[in-house]
């Protein structure tokens, strides 16, 4: 097995429906969380982890997604003539180098376990590779992948990015069923997909950051439908809890916000606008201006 993960899958093609209509004519992962598109920020973690190839699983209508990632030579020859070097970085930084980018198209929405096992021709057997959920925005230093590919290295295994979240989220995730703890590692029995809060194993839920075996893609493409009617990635990591190298939860240091619903996205645009040194006065006095209208 190789001694590094370099590879990560970024599934794409939901339709993004909570955000019509904005996401009639722009793929949800371009709405931008102040002026990065939430893709960005996923990407970014990412690169921070090592990954050195990324591979979008896409759909129809989602085009632009490639545009995005895509050099933009004009636009930088005119940043770069009128000596707008900030502008030119900003933009550099969103550029992927042709070759380490690749999309591949998820025909139907069959779920997010076969939307990850499109990606297979994409990952060779002898190498763990990285699934990243771009709703799942994740503010930590280091980011939240770096700290799982950290505890990878100390011991190679599937992890999967986790926290406790209560009661009435629990069926909204998948679920740790735990065998046991040490530090932030969550040794798991298995993973339930979305289950009632009554049948739950535990209250760490699964969140959308994943380092994978290779075994995982021959899993998937045998896993049957399970939760919704779909192929659940939940479902072939808990059929690998049973394998020698086994399944762990890892318990992030990090700020997770929820980008796939629409109060998670106005949070997160509030906290990282206020991470802005050029933004956080202004808002903070139209914050408290608002707080106290509303005694
Ligand atoms: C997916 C996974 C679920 C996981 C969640 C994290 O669900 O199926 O196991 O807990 O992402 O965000 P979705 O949010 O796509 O319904």
């Amino acid at each position: 097995m190789k001694n590094r993960i370099t590879k990560a899958v970024f599934p794409v093609a939901g339709l993004g429906t909570r955000f019509l209509p904005a996401t009639k004519s722009i793929p949800k992962e371009l709405l931008p969380l102040v002026d990065r598109p939430l893709v960005q920020y996923a990407v970014d973690e990412a690169r921070e982890a090592g990954i050195e190839s990324f591979l979008f699983v896409s759909a129809r209508g989602k085009t632009a997604m490639a545009d995005y990632f895509d050099k933009h030579p004009s636009l930088e020859h005119r940043l770069s003539k009128d000596g707008k070097d900030d502008l030119l970085s900003k933009l550099q930084n969103s550029n992927i180098a042709s070759g380490d980018i690749a999309y591949v198209r998820q025909g139907e929405p069959l779920g997010l376990g076969h939307a990850v096992a499109c990606a297979r021709q994409f990952v060779d057997h002898d190498e763990y590779f990285a699934v990243i959920l771009p709703d799942d925005v994740i503010k930590g230093k280091p980011g939240c992948l770096r700290q799982m590919v950290d505890a990878w290295h100390e011991r190679p295994a599937n992890y999967v990015g986790t926290m406790q979240v209560e009661p009435d989220q629990i069926s909204s995730y998948g679920i740790l069923d735990v065998a046991s703890e040490a530090g932030r590692r969550i040794k798991a029995r298995g993973l339930v997909e979305k289950p009632s809060v009554d049948e739950a194993p535990s209250n760490n839920a699964v969140i959308g950051r994943y380092l994978l075996s290779p075994n995982i893609m021959h899993r998937l493409v045998k896993t049957v439908p399970g939760f919704g009617g779909e192929i659940q990635l939940t479902d072939a990591i808990n059929a690998e809890a049973a394998s020698p190298e086994g399944v762990y939860g890892y318990r992030f240091d990090a700020q997770r916000y929820d980008c796939g619903s629409m109060a998670g996205f106005l949070k997160a645009t509030i906290d990282f606008g206020l991470d802005r040194p050029e933004l956080r006065d202004e808002l903070m006095d139209y914050m408290r201006t608002i707080l106290d209208s509303a005694k």
